[in-house]
């Protein structure tokens, strides 16, 4: 999936994954990763999620990150806000109180990039990548981020064979192997979809859970 799959989307409206709300996740079970109310908290692959803004009026500094320029530019003009663009490392940096969003290439993030992160969401972050690029995602995150800094991560499991992604399964099983040395990792919740989302039957899915970890940088 490269950078040009997702410019087309963006570009053509193609865009189901975006919420007209904040995630109902995030609100449950944020409070149980125990992030420091003062920890800057990474959000990788974050499109023009509406949950950026619910982490800031947590008291969070935000750094989204964010690969087409578009999403970025349509997040701040929904907001109403008006950025500040400087260059930064390879990226371009927009910023507006205490949300950044570095614009780039998640692949291109250095640490010194997202100096003083210690926390990170993933929603529709892994699940957006192909089995091929997600061992490449968790070593990126694991060298972007410190001993100790806490996630939460939301995963989606179906039947992978029933439907092509994105999103694409991540099961336990894969999770648990991809973190293996790099993250601990604790499920805290997984929940049926099927039951509350008729179109993942109608999609042919005989199965589709969503499942909600807690990591641990380690
Ligand atoms: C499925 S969307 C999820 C967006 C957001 N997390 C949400 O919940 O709405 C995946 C996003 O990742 C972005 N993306 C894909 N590859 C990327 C990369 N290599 N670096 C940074 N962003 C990327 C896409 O442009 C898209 O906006």
């Amino acid at each position: 999936m490269e950078p040009q799959f997702w410019t087309d989307r963006w570009k053509e409206g193609n865009i189901g994954f975006h919420r007209p709300s904040v995630n109902e996740h995030l609100l449950e079970f944020w409070p149980q990763i125990d992030a420091a109310p003062s920890a800057s908290v990474l959000v990788p692959l974050c499109g023009k999620s509406l949950d950026l803004h619910w982490l800031v009026e947590q008291g969070h500094t935000v750094m989204g990150n964010e690969v087409v320029d578009l999403a970025v530019q349509d997040f701040f003009k929904e907001a109403q806000w008006l950025p500040k663009c400087e260059p930064w490392g390879a990226l371009q940096r927009y910023s507006c109180g205490a949300l950044h969003i570095l614009c780039g290439d998640f692949f291109a993030l250095t640490p010194q990039d997202i100096e003083g992160v210690s926390a990170w969401y993933d929603r529709a972050a892994q699940v957006a990548l192909p089995p091929e690029m997600r061992q490449a995602y968790y070593q990126q995150l694991a060298n972007l981020l410190p001993v100790g800094a806490v996630g939460l991560s939301l995963s989606f499991e179906y039947p992978q064979d029933q439907k092509s992604g994105p999103p694409f399964s991540v099961e336990e099983d894969e999770l648990r192997a991809l973190c293996n040395g790099r993250f601990s990792i604790e499920l805290l919740a997984r929940q049926d979809r099927l039951a509350v989302e008729p179109r993942l039957a109608a999609q042919g899915l005989t199965r589709a859970d969503e499942a909600i970890y807690r990591m641990v940088r380690c």
